[in-house]
């Protein structure tokens, strides 16, 4: 297993779209364990594989505590949305900046599991608050894109002086 490198806002690889796995091979289980690891150590809840700049639709989410419920799902796809609930999320691509998001309360997902097997899940509270963060990744978009465009630009501005003062 290895760590992967999580890109940062405002990367623009971040804003790619993801295409959908044809066939869960060896190599995409690899991708799933990797990104696993990635998630546990960073430590966050829920990862996206566009967030390690591959751009294949595969998320990977744990809400436990204690790692307890690993969930992988790929090619997933939202069938039902039910009301509304707001919570401050944060995100291992926009590292230390939290802010109150509004997303559906409720939700059915479809996806298929590291083994290739579909599946449907019904989910609330903050797990259906990550899947429906995690595929917003695959579609290159990001939870500061539901704040004013002003917000955006000062939390860019601050995550680019940090990504800049990382790599020099
Ligand atoms: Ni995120």
């Amino acid at each position: 297993m290895a760590i992967l490198d999580i890109l940062h806002f405002p990367d623009p690889r971040l804003r790619t779209e993801a295409k959908p796995i044809k066939q869960v091979t060896p190599k995409v289980q690899q991708l799933v364990d990797d990104m696993f690891e990635t998630m546990y150590k960073a430590p966050g809840i829920g990862l996206a594989a566009t967030q390690v700049n591959v751009h294949r639709q595969v998320i990977v989410i744990d809400t436990t505590e204690d790692k307890s419920n690993p969930l992988c799902f790929i090619n997933p796809k939202i069938t039902q949305l039910q009301g509304d609930t707001t919570y401050d999320e944060g995100c291992l691509s926009v590292p230390s900046i939290y802010e109150t998001i509004h997303r559906a309360e409720k939700i059915t997902v479809e996806a298929l599991n590291r083994e290739g097997e579909t599946f449907t899940l019904e989910a609330d509270g903050l797990l259906a608050i990550c899947i429906q963060h995690e595929i917003d990744h695959l579609k290159g978009k990001l939870f500061v894109d539901y704040l004013s465009p002003l917000k955006r630009q000062r939390i860019a501005k601050r995550l680019d002086k940090q990504n800049r003062s990382k790599a020099a």
